[in-house]
């Protein structure tokens, strides 16, 4: 076994981010296959806070190659403000990062139209990051976009650039009646970047496929969750890309025979920031204090996230359409102070009872969750470091959220730190 893509298996911010640094320990290259700068993971090591948005927190992991694949959209001043971050903490990137030369730039005028168009959804507004991913998936996808290998020359980058304009400007003057974008300015603020990511750049999906078949351990790292996939997620509040495990092969450029095992990282509860549909929703009161007791803020535009108990028809459904092995558990100890916990186990609309999550916007926004209650552990879990040690009830949440999604629990985390972790299965990457 040398591959596992680790995945989020809800609205995002499970909590992958200390999940995948806990794994990096044990490969030797970690992999970004979808999304842009809308991601943020944060991971603590010792008194150092690192946020990741781009490049994979595998870099903390001296000896780790670390690969931002194809299917990423990049945001160059935001790369390079993460690559000056890491170096300030004592981070080197170069020799250890590669980028691809096939994943698309996000440039300015994506994130101006990423922001009008939002707005201009009115009651329909998604809430997005304004990091401009879906703009700059929509060029992709029209084939008029401009990846990494085309800002390194000059020529094609302009070019594309004047086509591009073409159409932007018009839409922006005519149809948003803001002011118009200059070819000149875009290239004066980009190319620069083009000589500070040459180093970086290669064939990535070549070393990750001979990495593999040098039977080196290789991490693929999701961003995002199953809830906001473009195919699987509550469309269309959800990102522009691909963020289950099959996004992997589209997103790094590596067949599905070479994909060993999925990892499913799900906080015990329920979090979600932006528009869209939340079945588990607490209620106003509840809902704020347990946001400021799992500091439940976005890593990335600190927009208070939702919250909501655990919802095992969303997990089960997203065990199946990533294929998940196993499960990791985050911010257990969130719940920690409650004398019952809920957990849905079905939804009922129109007096029907569903136990798969519907496609239909309408019949998630309107299905109301089915609820098992459970007796809290009211007691600390922060500081237990064997699964035998969690105070019953705890384990009885645990086993019963397992049981109900049909895959047994890896990882259980109970605080920020590398510390806070319940390592229940040893070597998920093989010995
Ligand atoms: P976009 O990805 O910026 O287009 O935003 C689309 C939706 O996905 C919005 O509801 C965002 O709040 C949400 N979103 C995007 N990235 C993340 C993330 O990393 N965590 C949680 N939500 C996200």
């Amino acid at each position: 076994m040398s591959t596992l893509t680790v995945v989020g298996t809800q609205w995002g911010d499970e909590g992958k981010g200390k999940v995948i640094d806990l794994l990096a320990s044990q490969c030797d290259m970690v992999c970004r296959y979808q999304g842009g700068a809308n991601a943020g993971h944060t991971v603590i090591v010792g008194d150092k806070q690192f946020i990741f948005h781009l490049i994979p927190s595998g870099i903390l992991h001296p000896d780790k190659k670390c690969i931002i694949g194809n299917g990423v959209v990049i945001d160059p001043i935001s790369l390079f403000e993460e690559i000056e971050s890491l170096r300030k903490g004592g981070i080197e990137c170069e020799k250890r990062l590669f980028i691809s030369d096939r994943a698309h730039v996000i440039l300015s005028y994506h994130k101006l139209l990423d922001k009008i168009k939002d707005e201009a959804r009115g009651s329909m507004k998604i809430g997005t990051t304004g990091r401009g991913i879906g703009t700059t998936y929509i060029d992709k996808i029209s084939r008029i976009g401009i990846r990494l290998s085309d800002l390194m020359d000059r020529d094609t980058f302009r070019k594309k650039l004047e086509i591009n304009l073409k159409e932007k400007n018009h839409l922006l003057e005519s149809f948003y009646g803001k002011t118009k974008v200059r070819a000149e300015d875009i290239e004066k603020e980009y190319l620069p970047y083009a000589e500070k990511f040459r180093p970086y750049i290669a064939d990535t999906s070549l070393m990750i496929n001979e990495a593999i078949s040098k039977k080196q351990k290789v991490l693929f790292e999701g961003a995002q969750g199953t809830f906001l996939d473009i195919d699987f997620g509550t469309y269309p509040y959800v990102t522009s890309s691909s963020p289950v495990a099959g996004g992997v092969c589209i997103g790094a450029g590596v067949g599905p025979t070479k994909i060993d095992k999925v990892l499913g990282v799900a906080k015990a509860y329920t979090t979600r920031v932006g528009e869209g549909p939340l079945p588990t929703q607490f209620e106003p009161q509840f809902e704020e204090k347990m946001r400021i007791k799992g500091k439940e803020y976005g890593a990335t535009t600190l927009r208070p996230r939702r919250c909501g108990w655990f919802d095992a028809v969303a997990v089960r459904y997203a065990s199946i359409v990533n294929g998940l092995d196993r499960l990791a558990i985050t911010k257990l100890d969130v719940l920690d102070e409650l004398d019952k916990i809920k957990i849905a186990v079905a939804y009922e609309y129109k007096g029907k009872r569903l136990t798969t999550f519907p496609s239909l916007l309408k019949e998630i926004e309107e299905a109301r969750p089915i609820y098992e209650e459970v007796d809290g552990w009211n007691t600390s879990t922060r500081g237990i470091v064997r699964f035998q040690d969690l105070p019953q009830k705890a384990k009885e949440y645990l086993d019963r959220i397992s049981k109900l999604i049909g895959i047994d629990i890896s990882i259980i985390s109970i605080g920020p730190k590398r510390s806070e972790t319940i390592i229940v299965e040893e070597n998920l990457l093989g010995a």
